[in-house]
């Protein structure tokens, strides 16, 4: 990670030529060129970044008409891919969709690569979940809104893999790709990323082609990307949202939350695995609905009894479906 403004800026970068927007339909945003961007950054400035992934860092950026936009740069030892990167972006730009953060538009500079998204301004599902005090949790991320956003992302999700052509499989479904809007609504961050690397040279394999406790068990060491591996994701995603817990139990019995979730419920205590700040809201029958129907089949845990039993392999459109 490089904090250092000098090399923030390649040097053989050409200020005007290298910003490729993606038509969108807003032509006015065509103007802007890459200096734009540094300006927008303050040279990529420590002090505008606001996300550090497994891709690289995240610079928020005001842009001079007032938009503002979240510019990822992909840090260049990843063995980007050279040649097909353009036509995979270009690829990845065509899907649009009211739950998908819109992609702008990207710029190559050297080795370093640029993708340009829509601002969030609520950030990621996982920093409200996870890296908020219990009291925040409770009042902005109550259970009707926990379920608005399982239902946007759903769409999102559901529109990647049925509707787009080709269709995308998303790779990396996790709490911290649902960004959220000032409004709370949900939309899917970063589908389609991990194609953008090189497939022999993915020396980090789990870190970019998916995430430790998103990963299904089966998938093991040889996992490949699958409709069925994003539901399965989703499934994870799902049952932080009524858990309240990370997919990666940190205490002392560390395990994974579905395994986790799976012993309560042999145990018979699956009232115990719903988040605590929402229980006493009235809402408990409605999340062990969704706990029993969708978490379970998206993840293929045995069920106790039917009618809950089989039905693994749900697809996006059905996922959320059930979900409405
Ligand atoms: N479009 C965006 N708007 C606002 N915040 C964003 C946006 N994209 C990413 N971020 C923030 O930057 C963080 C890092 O993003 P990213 O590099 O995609 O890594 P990861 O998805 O592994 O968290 C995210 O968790 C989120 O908090
Ligand atoms: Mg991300």
């Amino acid at each position: 990670m490089s904090n250092n403004k000098d090399e923030a800026i390649p040097s053989n970068f050409n200020s005007e030529q290298s910003l490729v927007f993606v038509s969108r339909g807003k032509g006015e945003q065509n103007k802007l060129t890459f200096t734009d961007l540094v300006k927008a950054t303050s040279n990529f400035g420590k002090e505008n970044i606001i996300g550090c992934g497994s891709y690289g860092l995240v610079y928020k950026a005001e842009l001079p008409d007032g938009f503002k936009v979240a510019i990822k740069k992909l840090t260049s030892e990843m063995c980007l891919i050279d040649r097909e990167f353009s036509a995979e972006i270009d690829a990845l730009s065509m899907a649009h969709h009211e739950n998908l953060v819109p992609l702008w538009g990207y710029c190559i500079q050297g080795n370093s690569r640029f993708l340009i998204y829509s601002y969030m301004e609520n950030g990621s599902l996982d920093d409200w979940l996870h890296n908020m005090n219990d009291d925040a949790s409770s009042s902005f991320l109550d259970w009707p809104r926990r379920l608005r956003i399982a239902q946007g992302a759903g769409h999102g999700l559901s529109y990647i893999h049925d509707v787009c052509k080709p269709h995308i499989i998303h790779r990396d479904i996790k709490s911290s790709n649902i960004l959220l809007d000032k409004e709370f609504k949900a939309y899917v961050a970063d589908f389609g990323l991990s194609r953008l690397i090189l497939p022999n040279k993915t020396h980090v394999t789990t870190e970019l082609v998916g995430t430790f406790g998103y990963i299904p068990p089966e998938y093991g060491q040889g996992w490949v990307a699958t409709l069925r591996g994003d539901m399965y994701s989703f499934g994870v995603v799902l049952l932080e949202l009524l858990t309240g817990r990370r997919p990666m139990l940190i205490s002392s019995k560390s395990k994974e939350l579905v395994q986790w979730v799976q012993e309560m419920r042999s145990e018979g205590k699956q009232i115990d695995v719903l988040d605590p700040t929402l229980r006493g809201t009235g809402h408990e029958e409605q999340m062990l609905k969704v706990l029993y129907r969708l978490s379970v089949r998206l993840l293929g845990i045995e069920a106790a009894a039917p009618p809950f039993a089989g039905a693994v392999g749900l697809s996006g459109k059905e996922a959320a479906k059930r979900l409405k």
